[in-house]
């Protein structure tokens, strides 16, 4: 079976280092075409707009070919062909790269299986996300260069969040202090928690923490919302208020897509640690030092 990404856990400690080292080296200086007439397939099942865009871009600046398929352009949609049958076509025609989201926990990992090249997860179910684990740790260490020790608290919808899933994972194993928050009905229980701490209390973590990643409510995971939004807004809003009472360096994030008015307001996207955009960025390059890696190796 060839290298593929599902979730963070596939990589070890030197492997992200590495993976890192790159993305700066890429930053820097654009690499040259790496990825030269290596075939690469995305496949979207659920909308995206930031994760997509920065997959495709990372591809066509190493000079892969790139071809996107919409769920609804997949034979194994409508006419009855396995996803195990589709991975073959596409390795026959030279495919050797998928990039794949998918509602469903576990479907890259099923696709990786049957597939002679390599895997990206671009985001399955509440499962994992690892590109953004990356790039979220990326931007973290800019800031704070040492993460052991840190206090990072992420906040809101964590147990429908692939992201909290894959970005805990990827902070514990290395030293950082991880605080869940959020009310109940949002936060995992028994081994999911892994190693982080609990906290029901968003006021009671904003004068420690080094850094706040915020979630949005995946409404689309769930049938009924467990609380009122109002009941939300008033205990986990980041606002004006809560903003003030951060420390000097503490810095904001946020995966996307962020919905106004409910797990922020605009003052924190005016706020000067707020590093939204500083995440996207890295985005492109984090994804194209993954891609380098899996396809051709540590150099
Ligand atoms: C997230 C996702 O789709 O997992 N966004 C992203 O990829 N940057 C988070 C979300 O949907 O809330």
């Amino acid at each position: 079976m060839r290298r593929s990404l599902i979730d963070l856990d596939d990589l070890s400690a030197h492997e992200i280092e590495y993976l890192f080292e790159r993305t700066t080296a890429f930053e820097r200086k654009a690499p040259s075409r790496l990825l030269d007439g290596v075939a690469c397939v995305n496949m979207f099942f659920e909308q995206s707009t930031r994760t997509y865009t920065s997959f495709n871009l990372a591809e066509l600046r190493l000079g892969a070919q790139v071809v996107n398929l919409a769920p609804k352009d997949l034979s194994l949609a409508t006419k009855g062909e396995t996803v195990e049958d589709t991975v073959i076509t596409l390795a026959a025609m030279g495919v050797q790269v998928l990039v794949v989201r998918h509602p469903e926990a576990g479907f890259p990992k099923r696709l990786a299986m049957a597939f002679d090249g390599h895997v990206v997860n671009a985001g399955d179910g509440a499962h994992a996300h690892p590109t953004q684990a990356l790039l979220d740790i990326f931007t973290l260490r800019e800031e704070f260069n040492e993460l052991r020790g840190l206090t990072v608290a992420i906040v809101g919808d964590v147990l429908h969040s692939r992201v909290a899933h894959s970005t805990m994972l990827g902070l514990i194993g290395l030293g950082v202090d991880v605080v869940l928050v959020g009310p109940e009905c949002f936060l995992p229980t028994g081994h999911a928690i892994a190693g982080a701490r609990i906290e029901r209390d968003l006021d009671a973590v904003l004068e420690h923490a080094h850094a706040l990643i915020l979630l949005r409510i995946q409404r689309e995971r769930f049938e009924t919302m467990p609380l009122t939004d109002a009941e939300y807004v008033a205990s986990y809003r980041l606002d004006h208020a809560r903003l003030s009472r951060l420390r000097p360096q503490t810095i904001v994030m946020h995966p996307g897509p962020y919905n106004r008015g409910m797990e922020l307001d605009d003052s924190v996207l005016e706020f000067a640690g707020w590093r939204y955009a500083r995440q996207v960025m890295h985005g492109v390059y984090v994804r194209m030092a993954v891609l380098d890696f899996l396809v051709n190796g540590q150099r």
